[in-house]
């Protein structure tokens, strides 16, 4: 007896000393800086030029291919993320890691920090071909923070068995057609710990991820024609897409909306009820998403008398805990931006931007002051999460005391969901071009009562 456990521990010891060292253990998230070269990657215009023309020029114009110049991306990055973790040990690594997803190239490479855009450098390059096309797999349990892993060389994985390239060896990966691979940039943990991007674990919660609907059936469609100038033709070529947050037609429709009162008649003075059923038919993570500590969707519901005056409603509280992040109101957010804009006694800006009142379906990130913040990597709690899941359906009401001096006869009410990548006041206080701030109509619908 005294043997055997004598032994065990030795043996379980043994066990764990050799396992790294035989299989996996890959180098991948923040292990991966410096480990790699920029020529070790094939230009995006290699691949584009002459064999995969459609693929090069769909990404060109989707977000992946701006991932570091986008002048919103340039910004967050140079004005508020390097001086921050310059000044705050806690959020240093974030000078790196933020290129971790946004120009992995670069990062892979030790550049930290890269060249600005403007110095037209390879890290403009961004989220290209050669960067997914080399993944092997993922480190870890979960994905998220940079950590797949890159295999750069002559060797290019796709979907398919047997593809066949004049200009390198190809090889299935099964693994690019799966959520994960896109959850390793897709979902991000922030240095105290928070979840402050996690589109990939809400999929993965969600109705589509039981159903095997991965990422790539709503961002990558297929259809058939050829994967390059010289391949077969296929039924199902993987589109490449990746339109989302700046595809305005890609958020139009993402959620309908029904309205209708509790009585069609009433007289002034009386008090009506309407209700709001949103539901949310289009996205398979929850709306918004991603940078969800910048995305605004709010429900603005109003409506129109018989002589043309416009009345605002306000939503009836339902009284949960953070309710207050939920509904537009005339209140200062953002105060720790002084710390990177040496700002000291900042008092922030206006948090919304919208009408008072309103119902804002997103969700809070706090600061460790408990302020609301846009800054994720300086997020240390999270606000309530309102936004919609899902396939999932939100009931809002707008309670309405007629005015005594309504007139007779037919009242529109009108709801409508709109939707801001980000608030107006950030938009004007940062200096981020405008169109960052333009308004989209997700969809609206109306009902009407008869005043008597
Ligand atoms: C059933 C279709 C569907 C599936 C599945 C799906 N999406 Fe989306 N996605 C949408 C729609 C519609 C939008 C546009 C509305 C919006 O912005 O949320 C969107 C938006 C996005 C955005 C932009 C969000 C923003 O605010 O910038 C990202 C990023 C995204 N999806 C990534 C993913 C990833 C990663 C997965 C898999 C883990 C995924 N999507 C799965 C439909 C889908
Ligand atoms: C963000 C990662 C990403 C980027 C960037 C990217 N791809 Fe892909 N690509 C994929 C994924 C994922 C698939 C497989 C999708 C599936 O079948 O589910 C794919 C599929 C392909 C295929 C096979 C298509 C088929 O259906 O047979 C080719 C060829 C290809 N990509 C070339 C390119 C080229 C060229 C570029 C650059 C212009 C590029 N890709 C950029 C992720 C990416
Ligand atoms: C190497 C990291 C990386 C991988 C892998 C990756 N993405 Fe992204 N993706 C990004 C970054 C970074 C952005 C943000 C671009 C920007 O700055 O706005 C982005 C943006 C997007 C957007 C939003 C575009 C918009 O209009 O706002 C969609 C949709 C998207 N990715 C889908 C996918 C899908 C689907 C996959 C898997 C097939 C995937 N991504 C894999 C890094 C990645
Ligand atoms: C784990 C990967 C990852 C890391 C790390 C990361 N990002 Fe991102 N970032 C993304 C993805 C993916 C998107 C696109 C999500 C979306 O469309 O909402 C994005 C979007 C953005 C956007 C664009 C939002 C918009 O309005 O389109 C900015 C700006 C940004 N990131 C800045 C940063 C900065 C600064 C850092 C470092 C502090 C950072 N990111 C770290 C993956 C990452």
């Amino acid at each position: 007896m005294k043997i055997l456990t004598a032994v065990s521990p030795l043996f379980v010891l043994l066990l764990v000393i050799s396992v790294p060292t035989v299989a996996q253990n890959p180098v991948a998230g923040d292990q991966a800086l410096g480990t790699k070269t920029y020529d070790q990657f094939a230009k995006p215009e290699f691949c584009g030029t002459s064999c995969h023309i459609d693929f090069y020029q769909q990404w060109r114009q989707a977000m992946m291919s701006q991932a570091y110049t986008h002048a919103w991306d340039e910004i967050e990055y140079f004005k508020l993320a390097v001086p921050h973790a310059d000044i705050d040990p806690k959020v240093a690594g974030v000078k790196a890691g933020c290129n971790g997803c946004h120009t992995p190239m670069a990062f892979l490479a030790g550049d930290v920090p890269p060249p600005k855009p403007e110095a037209n450098s390879r890290a403009n390059e961004s989220v290209f071909c050669d960067v997914c096309h080399t993944v092997t797999g993922y480190a870890g349990d979960v994905p998220h923070n940079f950590n797949f892993v890159s295999d750069p060389g002559t060797v290019k994985y796709g979907p398919r068995e047997g593809a066949k390239s004049p200009a390198h060896e190809t090889r299935k990966s099964e693994f690019l057609t799966t959520a994960d691979f896109c959850g390793t940039c897709h979902n991000e943990k922030d240095p105290y710990g928070i979840w402050v991007k996690s589109t990939h674990l809400e999929w993965k919660e969600g109705p589509y991820a039981k159903e095997g609907v991965p990422c790539q059936h709503c961002h990558m469609t297929f259809a058939p024609g050829r994967s390059a100038a010289m391949a077969p033709e296929q039924p199902d070529v993987a589109q490449h897409l990746f339109h989302g947050a700046h595809d305005n037609g890609k958020v139009r429709g993402t959620i309908e909306l029904r309205v209708h009162p509790d009585v069609r008649q009433a007289e002034p003075g009386e008090r009506v009820k309407f209700t709001v059923a949103l539901f949310n038919q289009k996205t398979g993570h929850k709306f918004p998403t991603g940078s969800a500590e910048e995305r605004l969707v709010w429900l603005h519901v109003e409506a129109t008398d018989a002589k043309g005056t416009v009345y605002q409603l306000r939503v009836d509280r339902k009284g949960f805990a953070g309710e207050d992040y939920t509904i537009g109101a005339n209140t200062l957010a953002y105060q720790d931006m002084g710390i990177p804009l040496h700002l000291p006694d900042f008092k922030g800006i206006q948090r919304d931007g919208i009408p008072e009142g309103d119902r804002i379906f997103r969700l809070p990130y706090l600061d460790p002051q408990g302020r609301m913040t846009i800054q994720q990597w300086n997020t240390a709690s999270l606000g309530p999460d309102y936004r919609i899941g899902p396939r999932e359906t939100k009931l809002e009401t707008y309670t309405w005391s007629l005015p005594a001096n309504l007139p007779s006869g037919p009242v529109v009410v009108k709801a409508t969901l709109n939707y801001q990548k980000l608030p107006r006041p950030l938009v004007e206080f940062l200096g981020v071009p405008a169109e960052e701030a333009d308004i989209v109509e997700v969809n609206s619908h109306s009902t009407t009562i008869t005043i008597l």
